[in-house]
């Protein structure tokens, strides 16, 4: 009932805007004030490769895709301070979200943010230059501050990927949940429901799961391939 009204989006507060101390600037931008939005989910995130990469999956075998993958991983930003390598996460919530947000946020590349829409969020990102073993300059790295979902089905995608239900007031749920029966545990691409030697617990019994989630390890338990992006 409630579940169709709620629009919603991912956006990540990047670690260049962390390391530049612009993640209160950013936010005033982004308050109620401003946007009409209200927060649902908000969590200081020390993003592992996996996430990155799934979150980033879109872009892999592209040029800048390894920087893209360090930048948001912290390691570009904070290459002697790992302890410092995060990004908070929020999940933004209100009228034509996805849209509202990438507004904002403005042109994904900040020379083009500054020429086309100055006093956008990206308008104060840098370009850095991308150089081989030898010192040629083979491409380029966008440090842009933030990231917000481009669609409404990316928002979904990615608000399940870097938020589990219990980080989200229930009210605020957009999507379908299901409270877990069973344990799982995982190792080495398969699912088990009773503990293996070496194998990590995903889920017991009690825990809330996103549906479409729960469906995923149901079939994967019975069988199913476990897909990678390529
Ligand atoms: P995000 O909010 O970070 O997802 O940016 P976006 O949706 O505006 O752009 P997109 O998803 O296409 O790209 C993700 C990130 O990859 C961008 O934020 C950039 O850092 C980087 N990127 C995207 N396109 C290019 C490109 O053509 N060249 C370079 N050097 N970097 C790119
Ligand atoms: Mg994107």
């Amino acid at each position: 009932m409630f579940k169709e009204i709620l629009r919603q989006t991912l956006v990540l507060i990047k670690p260049d805007a962390l390391k530049n101390s612009l993640t209160g600037y950013v936010l005033s931008l982004l308050s109620e004030f401003h946007t009409g939005m209200c927060f649902a989910g908000a969590k200081i995130v020390h993003v592992s490769k996996m996430l990155a990469e799934e979150h980033y999956s879109e872009h892999k075998g592209k040029i800048f895709y390894p920087s893209l993958i360090d930048y948001i991983t912290g390691r570009i930003h904070y290459p002697d301070e790992p302890q410092k390598r995060r990004v908070i996460a929020f999940v933004y919530q209100g009228p034509d979200a996805t849209k509202t947000m990438r507004d904002i946020c403005g042109p994904t590349n900040p020379h083009i943010a500054r020429e086309t829409q100055p006093g956008c969020i990206r308008s104060l990102g840098t370009i850095v230059p991308l150089k081989d073993g030898n010192g040629n300059i083979i491409g380029e790295r966008m440090d842009n501050l933030i990231h917000a979902s481009a669609t409404d089905s990316d928002a979904e995608r990615e608000i399940k990927l870097w938020f589990k239900p219990a980080d989200i007031p229930p009210s605020m749920r957009a999507y379908p949940t299901v409270i877990n029966e069973e344990h799982y545990y995982f190792k080495s691409n398969r699912l088990y429901m009773t503990h293996e030697p070496g194998s990590v617990c995903l889920l017991a019994p009690g825990d809330i799961v996103w549906k479409t989630d729960m469906e995923t390890i149901r079939m994967i338990y019975q069988g199913a391939p476990v897909l990678t992006r390529s």
